[in-house]
């Protein structure tokens, strides 16, 4: 006899979400299990939205960007008895299991709850910020480099034909994962990030020293998670005032990219832009190593539900899926380490 299983997506949306939703259910109505969404990640659970999924439902969503079943960022455990209608909702809708897919925020109030609850709830990563320590790759990630790789391609031309610095402003709020592989692979002439915070002076340097090889535009990656940093150890988050914060204490980010290009261009008087890429990195059809990755960590959460291997994670490691605890998941950031700076580095100037 199957399992009554629920899914649902959390966080922001993420290119391949859809692909693990049909490997899910997928698998888990070949075995002869009942699979329902949950409308809006948390937020449906507490509210008792949720809908069947079947073969029908997942018809044609394998390249489909977003995700069929919605999300938000609610926290059950920021309201008074959010945990409670949650429980209640599992309760009424007769579910056996859970399978929550989702970032650092989703899959720690999946760890409280099977913790704290004793939930059955299996986890699945996903952020296209790359930054879950307990996973090699998340989906999301490939797709989001290739459009900022593309995008930083396609800057280089106006770059060159006006003769002007270029900011990109990449995602990433804690890591500068885009940045660093989208600024490597496009050929950016400076990238900065979170973890090596190179000044604003440094930065200036570089520029001025391409245009003293006769090179006169320049491409500058920065990621949204930047603080311009000056040489007498002097720090500015930008954007950090006055918006709004999520349920999880996040503060909307943006608006680095602005502040650098004011920056360069007073300090070294060359024609500075900025193209903030936003949304667009997180949005359409995910790419084939995407759909790939999303359909294996799908398979492994059924399987987990199937197993009864409860409070588990699907991860990468190597090229391998396999399991970890849901807890290790959310316990520490990955970040971008200094080898894979140096190989940016490299290129600087
Ligand atoms: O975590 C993924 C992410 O895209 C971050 O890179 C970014 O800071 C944040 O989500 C943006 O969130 P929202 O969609 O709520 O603006």
């Amino acid at each position: 006899m199957g399992h009554r299983l629920g899914v649902l997506t959390g966080g922001g949306d993420c290119p391949g979400l859809n692909a693990v939703i049909r490997a899910v259910t997928r698998r888990s109505l070949d075995r002869g299990s009942e699979v329902v969404g949950v409308r809006e990640g948390w937020r449906g659970l507490v509210e008792g939205r949720l809908v069947a999924l079947g073969p029908r439902e997942i018809s044609g969503i394998l390249p489909r960007g977003g995700t069929i079943l919605g999300t938000s960022r609610t926290n059950p455990y920021r309201s008074e008895d959010g945990v409670e209608r949650a429980l209640r909702t599992w309760e009424a809708e007769r579910l056996d299991a859970l399978v929550a897919i989702g970032g650092e925020d989703t899959l720690g109030v999946a760890a409280r709850l099977h913790e704290e609850q004793d939930l059955p709830v299996v986890g699945v990563p996903k952020t296209i910020d790359n930054d879950l320590s307990a996973t090699d790759y998340t989906f999301g990630f490939d797709t989001a480099v290739s459009i900022a790789t593309e995008a930083i391609d396609r800057l280089h031309t106006t770059a060159e034909s006006h003769n002007r610095v270029m900011v990109v402003e990449v995602m990433g709020r804690h890591t500068g994962w885009i940045a660093v592989t989208s600024g490597i692979a496009g050929g950016a002439d400076v990238i900065l990030i979170p973890e090596e915070p190179i000044t604003v002076e440094e930065c200036c340097d570089e520029i001025r020293s391409r245009h003293d090889r006769g090179k006169d535009f320049s491409i500058v990656v920065v990621s949204e998670g930047y603080e311009l940093t000056y040489k007498t150890g002097e720090r500015r988050g930008v954007a950090r005032e006055a918006t709004p914060v999520d349920q999880f204490g996040h503060v909307r980010l943006g608006g680095v990219g602005d502040a650098l290009a004011h920056e360069i261009e007073t300090r070294t008087g060359y024609e500075t832009r900025v193209t903030v890429l936003g949304h667009v990195q997180r949005s359409g059809t995910p790419t084939a190593r995407d759909r790939v990755l999303a359909t294996r960590f799908g398979l492994k959460a059924a399987d987990l539900v199937h197993e009864g291997a409860f409070g588990q994670m699907a991860a990468l490691h190597g090229d391998e899926i396999g399991a970890v605890p849901l807890r290790d998941a959310v316990a520490e950031l990955k970040t971008v380490p200094p080898s894979w700076y140096a190989v940016a580095r490299a290129f600087f100037g």
